[in-house]
């Protein structure tokens, strides 16, 4: 269906990534394969039918995922008939997608939540418990993006990388969050969005939103940046991230690590936008954030055309980690943090 069947989405918007019908009996996801061509909602009643949009990235973005998978425990805990068949379905949702920790997290989440309640109907506590994890995404986001409006220079142009939108989270979006907040609050902001190679999120996605709302806005090749940067045409980066590591080291879209070090070298501030959930404290550093590896196809074909000689390998990091030294901030409904280190983290737990 190519509008959102939802009567009253908690996204805020007139689209939504994920939301959860109001007989909590089907997840809805907006396919964003599909998008900009196509804008179309699937309901999805099963658990195997889910993990597979989850990997295939019908719906992606690290909040996003993991409400989705709050929602899909619903579905999941509405067939199971024993304690054991919930925890692997519980488990086969968690590990859908390896580097973003907001997917276990909210699956953890739901499962305390069931544990306190000690009732038997697990679905409807799961519904409640998945819908306050939606609500309070959406509230993240527009804090951290109303704290971070602060640091965006009236007037100026933010890149950003991949897509931290409102397709990526419950609603509003982390580091287009800040944009938005920054629009809100009288500034005349424009953006370059990355295409971000292979999937195009920033081309289709971040372009997508913003035009929508009207927000000025240039898709720009991944390897354009350092250019742009260079001409002085850019005066802040914003990005969000899948994983935030107790000391700091961000995680997030491959190719946000060299939009980095390009700000770096050219004295541009570099700023993270992320709610809490994708705080880490158990993950010592980025070196211990596990990194998904996605197939070669996404490299090696556009359509049904072959761009890469056949015998010739691919390497294909759906993310990388850019060290807490060039992160100038973090942006989040806790605060900011200004110094971005295990000491700076910590004083928000
Ligand atoms: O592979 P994706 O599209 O799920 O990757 C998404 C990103 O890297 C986003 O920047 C990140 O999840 C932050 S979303 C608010």
């Amino acid at each position: 269906m190519s509008s959102l069947p939802h009567p009253e989405p908690i996204s805020g918007a007139n689209y939504s990534a994920a939301e959860l019908t109001l007989a909590n009996d089907a997840v809805i996801l907006l396919d964003q394969r599909l998008l900009p061509s196509r804008e179309e909602y699937v309901l999805f009643r099963d658990v195997p039918a889910l993990i597979e949009a989850i990997r295939s990235m019908v719906v992606r973005g690290a909040p996003a995922i993991g409400i989705a998978a709050a929602y899909g425990l619903v579905v999941g805990a509405r067939t199971v008939s024993s304690e054991a068949e919930f925890q692997r379905v519980a488990e086969a949702i968690a590990s859908a997608r390896p580097t973003a920790v907001n997917l276990r997290w909210a699956i953890e989440r739901c499962i305390r939540a069931v544990k306190a309640a000690k009732v038997t109907d697990y679905a409807e506590i799961i519904a409640q418990e998945a819908r306050a994890i939606h609500r309070e995404d959406v509230a993240a986001c527009r804090e951290m993006g109303r704290l971070g409006a602060a640091y965006i220079p009236d007037g100026g142009t933010v890149l950003t990388h991949c897509n931290a939108g409102a397709l990526a989270t419950g609603g509003y979006g982390t580091a287009l969050g800040v944009i938005r907040g920054a629009v809100e609050a009288g500034k005349k902001v424009r953006v370059l969005a990355d295409e971000t190679r292979p999937l195009q999120q920033g081309g289709r996605l971040t372009a997508w939103e913003l035009a929508k709302d009207g927000i000025a806005v240039e898709v720009i090749a991944d390897s354009s940046a350092g250019w742009f940067m260079a001409r002085g045409e850019i005066q802040a980066a914003v990005v969000g991230s899948d994983r935030i590591a107790a000391n700091g080291d961000v995680a997030n879209k491959i190719g946000t690590y060299q939009v980095a070090v390009n700000a770096r070298a050219h004295n541009i501030p570099f700023y993270v936008a992320a709610p809490w959930s994708t705080v880490d404290l158990s993950c010592p550093s980025g070196a211990d954030i596990p990194i998904e590896e996605r197939a070669a196809s996404e490299l090696t074909q556009r359509g049904d055309v072959r761009v890469v000689p056949t015998d010739v390998g691919v390497r294909n990091p759906a993310f990388d980690v850019t060290p807490a030294r060039l992160v100038t901030a973090i942006f989040c409904e806790r605060g900011v943090i200004r110094e971005v280190s295990a000491t700076g983290l910590s004083q928000l737990t």
